[in-house]
């Protein structure tokens, strides 16, 4: 088992690891045992995975002797809510949870931000532990406190910055996604190659078979080089005011697109289209050079993404999406753009009809 620390010392966070193999449940149980968190755990987690993961993980926390009960709930990005938040403190009530409950988020990202938010708030702030099952969440939304669900106007409006107690990676949770879920994660993974690592994208290209097979070993590695980054950028900027922000490449359109999109189109599949639009952005105002942009295109390609953005999408409903984002500043959006891939920077001033012309070029 590959263990990565992540250092947080200031305010109320602290410390905690990330621990990264294949069937890692058991070892996850001696180490909540042994910790002693919270005298009651409460794993929370949405249907699907209830269904393919949840008595099993049951079974090998109690058989370590935790006390542990299940909070299962629909999945889904519209479940991402205040409403969904408030009827499980209320299960968590009718259960009799307490200041010495901890909470284990089970899932993918939207089970993650749930829990997690859930966890900041209830009695003023209880312990949480990440179990991401997806490939987004293993090397993103677990990691690094950020926590929240969507108002039905934005993404993420709600939510606060907490740090789980600790992050068990298990590869066997991606062997049950589907293609489609699979793909979406490894949208994440080009993101960390073209804002940091470009060797990312190569080692993509090489493993394509491994990635394909979703050889344990394979994904160990490049999800580990993942998790890496992702801490290093939290150890820096923890509450996202600085570096953490070159996070966002992709997603400020990235958002929009989903929004607009009602959701049908996946998180992964808009960060993807996301990036080609931050990338064809740095072009067009002469960061990126044709061939970096065209690099970064073959990469998103590659991972099975698309680069091109539906033509069913209205662009002045993606562009209405922009502007109620956080990060515009009067009739300019906030872009995180590229010099070269490992080479982002946040780009203050983006006018909307240069962000309106690259969309309509992306429009398939
Ligand atoms: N907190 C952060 O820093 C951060 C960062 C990035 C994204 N996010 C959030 O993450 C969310 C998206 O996360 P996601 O892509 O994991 O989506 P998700 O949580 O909706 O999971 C996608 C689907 O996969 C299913 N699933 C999960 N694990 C599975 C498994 N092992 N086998 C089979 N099916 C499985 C789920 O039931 C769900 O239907 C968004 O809400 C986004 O805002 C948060």
């Amino acid at each position: 088992m590959n263990k990565i620390k992540v250092h947080i010392e200031k305010g109320s966070s602290s410390s905690y690891e990330i621990h990264i193999g294949y069937q890692i449940m058991d070892r996850m149980a001696l180490i909540l045992a042994n910790q002693g968190w919270a005298h009651r755990y409460f794993l929370l987690t949405d249907s699907r995975v209830s269904a393919l993961h949840g008595e099993r993980v049951l079974a090998i926390l109690r058989g370590m002797g935790l006390t542990v009960e299940e909070i299962v709930f629909p999945g889904g990005e519209e479940q991402k809510s205040i409403h969904t938040c408030t009827e499980l403190a209320e299960r968590m009530m009718e259960r009799g949870a307490d200041r010495t409950s901890a909470l284990i988020a089970l899932g993918g990202g939207v089970v993650g931000d749930l829990t997690a938010f859930l966890a900041s708030i209830y009695m003023r702030g209880i312990p949480h532990i990440q179990v991401p099952t997806t490939i987004l969440a293993q090397v993103d939304s677990s990691i690094g406190g950020k926590t929240g669900v969507d108002l039905p106007s934005a993404k993420n409006l709600l939510g606060t910055f907490t740090q789980p107690k600790a992050v068990f990676i298990d590869l066997a949770f991606l062997e049950t996604l589907s293609p489609r879920e699979f793909i979406n994660g490894l949208a994440e993974i080009v993101k960390y190659g073209i804002i940091e690592d470009p060797e990312i994208l190569e080692e993509l290209r090489e493993g394509e078979e491994a990635l394909r097979r979703r050889d344990p070993a394979f994904l160990a590695g490049i999800i580990a080089k993942a998790c890496r980054i992702k801490k290093a950028i939290v150890e820096s900027d923890e509450t996202d005011k600085g570096l953490r922000r070159i996070l966002n490449f992709g997603h400020t359109v990235g958002h929009a697109i989903e929004a607009e999109s009602g959701f049908a189109v996946s998180h992964g599949e808009a960060v993807a289209m996301g990036m080609c639009a931050a990338a064809l952005l740095s072009e067009r105002r002469q960061y990126l050079s044709p061939e970096d942009r065209e690099k970064i295109f073959a990469a998103i390609g590659q991972a099975g993404l698309p680069v091109r953005i539906p033509s069913s999408l209205d662009p002045e409903g993606i562009l209405r999406g922009l502007k109620r984002d956080k990060k515009k500043e009067g009739d300019q959006i906030r872009f995180i753009l590229l010099k070269r891939p490992g080479q982002p920077f946040v780009n203050g001033g983006i006018p909307l009809s240069l962000v309106r012309e690259t969309i309509e070029e992306l429009r398939a």
